[in-house]
């Protein structure tokens, strides 16, 4: 089986600083990479929304000097006759030389990257797990506040569904000195098995607490998330549920002057555009800083490195 990426552990600590290394070498000097994956094709099978994901990946293999093939919504595609995901996937190896994959259903790239005979990225696989969005992460708050241990990390919303955050704490918790705030509803905390994993297995601290004014003080970042509106049984409860936080300017006094407000994005409403202004806000730099991740890691998946030569 080649080498595929499904979540955040598949990648070791010294293989995500190496990714980092060369997401910052890209944004140095990104003419060394323009020819990079020259000749390559990279297939983005989406049975999912997305507007980010899917762009920052097409984003990247063209900056890479790559091309790209694109599958957009379960409607669209053989999926729509029945065609198993296993099936797609050893398709598309005909095709493609790696293949980025989001799937509503939990598990489904894990079963692509089975099937496939190039490898499969994860790019989110229902409530499960995001690991390219944490690499775009770690490397915000690596860039933002110069490390990734010794933090205290806030993660604020919908942390049941949300899969960008246990992605994210999976990460999070294999470096030092890290603290976890957990402000969530009752009814969306992190689930047990990302707890047991990730937090209690290595003795991470961590809090849990409904409310986040009580908190935001003492955090170095602020992870803001959506209510995941798609992953509810019922409607009522997501509505109950969907402004339990409103990051505002106003919140924003009781925070430190250096703290670091991260969102996977899209938001809804979680932060008021107000926030935008504040030099505190860093979604739209965690954005940018996705794509330059994405681009290391299709190289390193490739075996390639600046100007096409293999590692
Ligand atoms: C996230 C996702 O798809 O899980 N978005 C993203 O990839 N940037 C977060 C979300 O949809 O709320």
């Amino acid at each position: 089986m080649v080498r595929s990426i499904i979540d955040v552990p598949d990648l070791t600590p010294a293989e995500l600083d190496a990714l980092m290394d060369t997401a910052e070498d890209i944004i140095a000097r990104p003419d060394d990479y323009a020819d990079a994956c020259r000749r390559k094709k990279l297939a983005t099978l989406f049975f999912e929304p997305s507007t980010r994901t899917r762009l920052s990946f097409e984003a990247a293999m063209y900056e890479l000097g790559g091309n790209v093939l694109s599958v957009t919504g379960a409607g669209t595609s053989s999926a729509a006759k029945g065609e198993s995901v296993a099936d797609t996937a050893k398709t598309v190896s005909c095709y493609a030389d790696i293949i980025a994959m989001r799937h509503p259903k939990e598990g489904a790239a894990l079963v692509a990257a089975r099937s496939a005979s190039v490898p499969v990225i994860n790019a989110g696989d229902g409530g499960h797990c995001h690991p390219t969005q944490t690499l775009a992460d770690l490397l915000t708050i690596r860039r933002e506040k110069g490390r990734l241990g010794n933090l205290t990390v806030g993660l604020c919303g919908d942390l049941k569904f949300g899969r960008t955050v246990h992605s994210l704490i999976n990460a999070m918790s294999r470096y030092e000195g890290l603290k976890f705030v957990l402000i969530s509803p009752e009814e969306l905390k992190v689930p047990s098995y990302v707890k047991n994993e990730a937090l209690k297995k290595k003795a991470i601290p961590y809090t849990q607490t409904t409310d986040l004014m009580d908190v935001i003080g003492e955090l170095d970042i602020l992870y803001m998330t959506r209510v995941q509106r798609e992953r509810f049984f019922n409607e009522e409860d997501y509505l109950r549920l969907r402004d339990s936080y409103i990051l505002t300017p106003e919140k924003l006094k009781k925070a430190r002057e250096d703290l670091c407000v991260m969102h996977p994005l899209p938001r809804v409403n979680e932060i008021s555009v107000a926030v935008d202004e504040d030099p505190r806000a860093c979604y739209f730099k965690q954005v940018l800083n996705g794509k330059y991740m994405r681009m290391a890691l299709i190289l390193m998946l490739l075996g390639l490195k600046a100007g096409g030569d293999r590692v």
